[in-house]
């Protein structure tokens, strides 16, 4: 979170007008109500703790828990804000008063062409949220399914392993852009499974027009921005973002628009469905109460755009984490090397999905990896539907609420060493990532719990095992120091701030 010069400038000469009034009634109304809400730190009139939270809000707020305790309150600009810090306060939140909390606060950007009443992750609770939540999680994004397109991702991930293998030739001194690899093949992955289509070149490892401009819309989307903490300057738009989101996504949504057409036209022709994603929204007819007869075209262009943006930078950065802790943590690395060769062998037989639960080191890694390095720390923002107790704190209404996941999978009242990188601590333990253990939930949990879980565990893991089973990774001795260095940034997910560059060597194997 940069808070650049325009930034500050526009907070503080915005500010200054409205200040004195407000600073009287701001002293006598959070007087009364701070015995009603959780301990926090004073902060600023006006601004609040705004200032406080600094590059990295996850690691600041951990830092509250041993002064304020496991809840903590803030007020962002005009926003009202909990933080929940602990296990126990998150279970409490989830298991009591998820249904209190199942809105989603929305940021201003997400807002352009109604893109949050189309999303499935911001959508308000309610029918539209239901209907599509149920398609996901019962019709698209299930086992069965996923099973039917293992060879789609193997395909891919033969295009990734050429891709490296080019690439390292060419510049095997420095290594290459690990990240970079991961998220052409999760956008290409993605693609595929949802529309058929090859959205990145194949051979030349060059993304098509869409993934370009899905790339710019998600920078746009990281950024943070002074109308979610001050919204009446919407109608400023101080820093361009809203305008830059509107041209961006407007783009986005042509193109996909194109996508549909194409796949009407070709239907009309040829007869023939796919069995992709997309047909599965395309099938959807609504028979209960207050649901539509079929998903509009606009509905369907901002649930594809959704599956992109909540799948491929998420995994990317997870990846480029595990690959940074194995090299940084060579008994690790070994331990899961050891593990490939003694599932797989030294032959050219591939790592397949169908392998993971063969490979239990590797799961720990994948665990250990989204325990310290939860790609959302603060999980999608929830909101307060109504006035609600919490853990005998008023909350008002609208209140947003942060889930610091970052800091649960730190605390250590829940775990030994915690900032350590120890994938055994995950051997002997039953904890998965399916939101019933709440000191580990780096996928959220209840109502809005990821929709995508069962998809995402594949391509972790497909694309962990691939990148250790076909390459051994060195690092160039001059860039140690960048890789150790485990600072990160926040964007749409929590990125490594100094991007990994490893070298791939082919590994020899026996046909
Ligand atoms: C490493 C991979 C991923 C991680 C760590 C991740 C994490 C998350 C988190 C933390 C949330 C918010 C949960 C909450 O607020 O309690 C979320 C929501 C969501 N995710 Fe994922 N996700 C991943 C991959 C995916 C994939 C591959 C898809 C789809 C293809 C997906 C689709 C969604 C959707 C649709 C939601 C919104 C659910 C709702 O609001 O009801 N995610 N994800």
């Amino acid at each position: 979170m940069d808070w650049n010069w325009d930034y500050v400038f526009w907070s503080i000469t915005s500010i200054l007008i409205p200040l004195l009034l407000l600073l009287h009634f701001h002293r006598r109304r959070s007087n009364k109500n701070r015995r009603l809400l959780p301990p926090g730190p004073q902060g600023w009139p006006v601004f609040g703790n705004m200032f406080e939270l600094g590059n990295e809000p996850h690691k600041t707020l951990m830092s509250l828990k041993q002064k304020y305790g496991s809840v903590v309150w803030l007020k962002l600009g005009s926003i009202n804000t909990m933080v929940i810090l602990s296990a126990e306060a998150a279970a409490e939140f989830f298991k009591n008063h998820d249904v209190a909390f199942a809105e989603r606060s929305v940021t201003d950007v997400m807002k352009s062409h109604g893109y949050h009443k189309g999303s499935l992750a911001l959508a308000p609770y309610g029918t539209y949220w239901r209907i599509m939540k149920r398609i996901m999680t019962v019709q698209m994004l299930v086992n069965k399914r996923i099973n039917e397109t293992v060879d789609i991702r193997r395909k891919c991930i033969d295009d990734l392993t050429e891709w490296i293998n080019n690439e390292g030739r060419i510049n095997s001194s420095g290594g290459i852009h690990v990240a970079k690899f991961i998220f052409l093949a999760s956008f290409n992955m993605l693609g595929k499974l949802l529309l058929s289509r090859e959205l990145v070149d194949p051979k030349s490892e060059k993304g098509s027009e869409f993934f370009t401009a899905m790339v710019e819309l998600m920078e746009c989307s990281g950024h943070q921005n002074i109308v979610d903490v001050f919204p009446w300057l919407r109608w400023i738009d101080p820093q361009g973002l809203r305008k830059k989101m509107d041209r961006g996504l407007g783009k986005t949504i042509e193109i996909v628009s194109g996508f549909l057409n194409e796949r009407f036209e070709e239907l009309e022709r040829t007869g023939e469905k796919k069995k992709d994603f997309l047909e599965v929204l395309l099938e959807y007819e609504g028979k209960g109460k207050d649901e539509p007869e079929k998903l509009s075209d606009q509905e369907l262009i901002l649930i594809i755009l959704e599956i992109f943006l909540a799948g491929s930078e998420t995994t990317s950065s997870s990846i480029e984490w595990a690959m940074t802790e194995l090299l940084s943590n060579p008994e690790a690395m070994d331990k899961v090397k050891a593990e490939l060769t003694e599932v797989l062998g030294n032959t050219n037989k591939k790592f397949e999905e169908t392998n993971i639960d063969n490979h239990k080191y590797l799961q720990a890694v994948v665990k250990e990896t989204l325990r310290l390095h939860p790609p959302i720390p603060f999980l999608v923002p929830r909101k307060a539907i109504q006035e609600t107790e919490f853990l005998g704190y008023n909350i008002p209404k609208d209140t947003q609420v942060f889930v610091n996941v970052w800091a649960i999978g730190r605390d250590p009242e829940c775990w030994k060493d915690p900032f350590d990188f120890k994938p055994e601590r995950f051997l002997d333990l039953k904890t998965e990532y399916r939101g019933q253990n709440f000191e580990f939930i780096p996928f959220g949990a209840g109502r809005r719990i990821c929709a995508g879980i069962p998809l995402a565990h594949r391509m972790l893991h497909l694309l962990l095992g691939s990148l250790l089973h076909e390459f051994d990774w060195e690092i160039d001795n001059s860039l140690l120091d960048e890789v150790l260095d485990t600072q990160d940034r926040m964007g749409v997910t929590v990125r490594k701030l100094k991007p990994l560059k490893a070298i791939p060597k082919r590994k020899n194997k026996t046909l």
